[in-house]
């Protein structure tokens, strides 16, 4: 029996989630797609380190390894920052392969010339973990409303953060602290200042905005402040007050003017983002017909991030949803 071959680019705290899960869910997977989903190569930037995975597993940090292997069907990305990524997801493309990444700040800046490159080249590109985690917005977006004028998004798209904010008001610990605890957990990024100087909100913003109005977003027109600057007597401060300060992005859409945003914004409890605690984001949708929609759920970690990755890896392969499109089409 041919089995679906998958190539890792990343074997950190998502990566290695998207092998456990492929390991662990063989039935599951092969039920899906037809095809046992087998990984058989991972790209890591140290090969020396120790890692759990089968020894029958091709482990380098030669990229060019990697598109040399015979038979690849799909790269998994989930390594940090535009380059390198940038260029191995062009050359995958360019050879015929499906994508799946996680990487926001590629997609954020990169986005558009990729999807392009995929269309050309007739092979999928899906980046559902590049926006809020385990949450799966962008098929909402893409598959559920598209009939509806997405007018307003209002989220919280940094788990990180609104873990640090949650913790220095439950338990008075300062943003440091909260901030180590957040990295130890695998929801920071391994360089943490995107996290906490909102940069990272930023990426998910620019790419849920480019997703609903089709134009790439320049990041030095999107204003963007982060949660460094927060202290806990700030957050005791809007406490007393019954409020609390959340970070948030904003997208606000009429007709051909677009308007985003990220930055603190202190609210009080009758606001839907005020109980959404922890690692958990929440993307509030306004569209034309259907109103006021809401998103929630862990935005950030190993199995809520290989959670969403792995469903786009099935959703390529699905027989069940491509004999459906089949159907409509006729
Ligand atoms: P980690 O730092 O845990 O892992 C990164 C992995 O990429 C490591 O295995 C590292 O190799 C490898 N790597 C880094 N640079 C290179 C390179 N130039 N060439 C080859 N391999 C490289 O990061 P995460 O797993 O947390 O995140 C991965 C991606 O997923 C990022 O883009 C992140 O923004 C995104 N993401 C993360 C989420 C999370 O909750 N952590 C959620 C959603 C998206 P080595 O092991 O040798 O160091
Ligand atoms: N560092 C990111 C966060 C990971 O905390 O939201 C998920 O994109």
């Amino acid at each position: 029996e041919s089995s679906i071959k998958v190539a890792l680019l990343g074997f950190g705290t998502v990566g290695s989630g998207v092998y456990e899960v492929i390991e662990s869910r063989q039935n599951q997977l092969r039920h899906l797609v037809g095809h046992p989903i087998e990984v058989v190569a991972v790209l890591v930037d140290d090969i020396s380190k120790e890692r759990k995975m089968g020894s029958h597993v091709f482990v380098t940090d030669d990229f060019q390894e990697i598109l040399a292997l015979p038979d690849l069907d799909v790269v998994v990305e989930a390594i940090v920052g535009v380059e390198p990524a940038y260029t191995y997801l062009s050359h995958a493309i360019d050879q015929g392969l499906h994508v799946v990444t996680a990487n926001k700040e590629l997609f954020a800046h990169k986005g558009f010339e990729l999807q392009k490159r995929a269309k050309d080249q007739g092979v999928e590109l899906k980046f559902e973990a590049t926006v809020a985690g385990g949450v799966p917005i962008i098929g909402a977006l893409t598959k559920l409303l598209q009939v509806n004028q997405v007018l307003k998004i209002e989220a919280i798209l940094n788990g990180t953060s609104n873990y640090i904010l949650t913790k220095m008001r439950e338990e008075q610990i300062s943003l440091e602290k909260a901030l180590t605890e957040a990295q130890a957990l695998g929801y920071a990024e391994a360089n943490p200042t995107n996290d906490i100087e909102g940069y990272d909100a930023l990426y998910k913003i620019m790419i849920l905005t480019e997703l609903l109005t089709g134009r790439k977003v320049n990041q030095n027109y999107v204003r963007c402040a982060g949660i460094s600057t927060i202290s806990t007597d700030d957050i005791n401060q809007a406490n007393l007050r019954h409020e609390r300060i959340k970070h948030v992005g904003v997208i606000e859409i009429s007709g051909e003017k677009v308007f985003s945003e990220v930055s603190l914004l202190t609210v009080s409890e009758s606001h839907k983002l005020y109980s959404v605690e922890g690692v958990d984001n929440a993307v509030l949708v306004t569209g034309d017909l259907i109103g006021e929609l809401v998103f929630q759920g862990p935005g950030a970690g190993k199995y809520p991030t290989a959670s969403v990755m792995v469903e786009d890896l099935v959703d390529i392969y699905n027989p069940v949803s491509k004999s459906i499109k089949l159907v409509t089409k006729k």
